[in-house]
């Protein structure tokens, strides 16, 4: 959904809102950097009709009547001017780098905790290269608008207000001809900033997609060298990178074609001050101290409206991020409500059905019910909703229709965060992140001992490996653990599963890269495992679910068949076949006999 283009601006101030303490004296700093930026003009200007026109100035006021000490107190104080100009510059600019600075963690800390509180459904839409894109880009774009956008902001509205006052002080009627380009600039910009607002959401949107594809592309890097596919990516990219500097050209047009406009407006006010403002001097209806001032003053309040395009063009690219920024604040959050759960271990589906967004159900009318410490395995072709199976028991999504419960307890009703800290999970990808194997096996579950640790390897049939590389668990595991083998990998994400001993223990082919030895060897142990909770083992080796305590099969999306390998078998239906097509041959007891 795309909301109205000013509101982003309005959330923007409101969320910037707990800043007041840094904003507040940084912007009045800015206007006092601005005000003592613009004295040496009049001081200048002062200046010159003391010398020209040989004329006392208003420094007679303060008791100054030689020409020549109000020429040294003019000096005097244009040192002073200096002086505070550079204070004020300091505290100003310090004041919004400060500001930048917290605005710019506080948002991406906030977005990032946003993205990860999401829901799985919400977060499968977003492409982590966009959400990338955003989180970094998108943000640093507000930082560097903090920084000096409003800055220039204030320099404008400052001069304006200051000089147009000077202006209608000491010559109104020039004044009014000087001052007549700003309404019709300040109408220009705004014209067009509605017309390149949309562009610049366009031009973000696509560096989004450059993202996305960059870090899809670099993700699987592996592939596309295999498939000799460097020219296609190649290809891709310069696509989406093509896009992209359309998408900008379109919108620098705008604000290309702005800028010589507001030079032109800018010109008129110079040429009334200087011819007009001239005749008048002339004709003695204006002294030369004033028409000097007006002379110096008229550039210093102009000027800055020729920058105001870029002004602009920056302020639209940071409500274009703004708008994507918020979008992720937007977000739907995993709720669930905070009553605590102490799980046993017993799991019940009670015609549990389910389908994926625009999808046929994946699952129908599923009801099983496990017991605590019990062991049961999952089989069935691929694709028929066994990893499915493992979302909706972690609450990532939830049924259509029919219940879950845990122990005697709706899902529905209990914290989620609760319930999967008693979960052990090892998912059908293996993720491991960049760090020691110890962090690794640990993470999530931070008060694990060194000790556990171990304990945990041992099980996951891990320790062996681990102890081979020279640091031993303080091995530093590169990026998703790339220099490790499937099976080593999957071997970690059982020990990270059981290192916080679990009362439920969910497999999600967690063997299905290991060699048959391997595999015997974790049965052994799993078994010991499993005397302590609940296994659920979704698994494509039938060796594997021959080993437990009851095997469900599904079929269709539903169970089909549910009893112990000698059961099924007897019963000759889906199992039995299965069982035929894999062969006895792969058994974990034939592989104990080679
Ligand atoms: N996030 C998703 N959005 C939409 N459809 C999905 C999603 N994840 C899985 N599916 C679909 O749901 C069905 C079941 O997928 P699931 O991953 O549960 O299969 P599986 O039994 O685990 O298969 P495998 O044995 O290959 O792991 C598949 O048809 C798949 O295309
Ligand atoms: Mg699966």
């Amino acid at each position: 959904m795309k909301r109205p283009l000013g509101s982003a601006f309005l959330k923007l101030l409101y969320f910037v809102r707990p800043f007041r303490s840094t904003y507040m004296p940084a912007i009045f700093y800015s206007f006092l950097n601005k005000l003592f930026n613009l004295m040496p003009e009049i001081l200048l200007a002062t200046a010159v009709n003391t010398v020209v026109a040989k004329e006392n100035s208003w420094l007679t006021n303060f008791g100054f009547h030689d020409l020549k000490v109000q020429l040294l107190v003019l000096g005097l104080l244009m040192m002073i001017t200096y002086a505070l100009e550079s204070l004020f510059e300091y505290l100003s600019s310090t004041r919004w780098w400060n500001l930048a600075q917290l605005v710019q963690h506080t948002f991406r800390v906030q977005a990032f905790e946003r993205v990860q509180k999401s829901t799985l459904r919400s977060s499968l839409d977003q492409k982590t290269g966009n959400l990338l894109s955003i989180l970094n880009d998108d943000i640093n774009q507000l930082e560097r608008f903090l920084e000096e956008g409003i800055n220039n902001i204030i320099e404008i509205i400052g001069a304006t207000f200051f000089i147009g006052g000077v202006f209608f002080y000491l010559a109104p009627k020039v004044g009014i001809g000087v001052i007549a380009p700003i309404p019709i600039i300040v109408l220009a910009i705004f014209l067009v900033r509605k017309k390149i607002g949309f562009y610049y959401f366009n031009v973000r949107k696509k560096a989004g997609n450059i993202g996305a594809l960059l870090a899809n592309s670099l993700l699987r890097l592996l592939t596309t060298k295999s498939f000799v596919a460097e020219e296609i990516e190649k290809q891709r990219l310069e696509r989406v990178s093509l896009d992209y500097r359309e998408a900008n050209f379109e919108a620098i047009k705008w604000g290309a074609v702005l800028e010589p406009a507001i030079r032109f407006l800018v010109l008129f006010g110079l040429l009334v001050t200087l011819v007009y403002g001239g005749i008048l001097t002339i004709e003695e209806k204006l002294n030369v101290g004033i028409y000097s001032i007006l002379m110096f003053l008229t550039p210093r309040l102009l000027t800055p409206f020729t920058d105001a395009a870029e002004i602009m063009v920056d302020f639209q690219k940071v409500i274009a991020s703004t708008e994507r920024l918020l979008d992720l604040f937007d977000l739907p959050v995993e709720q669930s409500p905070n009553t605590p759960i102490a799980v046993k271990g017993g799991i019940t589906f009670a015609n549990v059905g389910f389908a994926y967004q625009d999808k046929t159900a994946t699952l129908r009318n599923v009801s099983f019910q496990i017991h605590p410490g019990e062991h049961v395995a999952f089989v069935g072709a691929t694709g028929v909703g066994k990893s499915t199976l493992l979302h909706l028991l972690l609450g990532f999504f939830f049924p259509d229709v029919g219940t879950i419960l845990y122990d005697d307890k709706d899902m529905h009703h209990v914290s989620l965060p609760v319930l999967r800290r008693q979960i052990g999970v090892v998912s059908q990808e293996t993720i491991l992140f960049e760090g020691t194997i110890l962090e690794n096996i640990s993470y999530g579950y931070p008060e694990a001992t060194r000790e556990q640790i171990v304990q945990a390897a041992k099980n996951a049939a891990a320790h062996d490996f681990i102890m081979q590389f020279p640091q031993g668990y303080d091995t530093v595991l590169e990026e998703r653990g790339q220099y490790l083998s499937g099976g080593q990998r999957q071997m970690l994400a059982i020990a990270r599963a059981i290192v916080r001993e679990p009362s439920i223990l969910i497999l999600d082919e967690a063997t299905s890269a290991v060699d048959y030895a391997t595999e015997a060897m974790l049965a052994t142990t799993l078994r010991e495992v499993s005397k302590r909770r609940t296994v659920v083992n979704i698994t494509h080796k039938l060796s594997a679910a021959k080993l437990a305590d009851r095997i469900c099969v599904l079929e269709n999306g539903t169970v089909v068949e549910q009893g112990t390998h000698s059961e099924l078998l007897t019963k000759e239906g889906v199992y039995a076949r299965f069982w035929k097509l894999q062969g006895e041959s792969f058994s974990i007891t034939n592989v104990k006999k080679l």
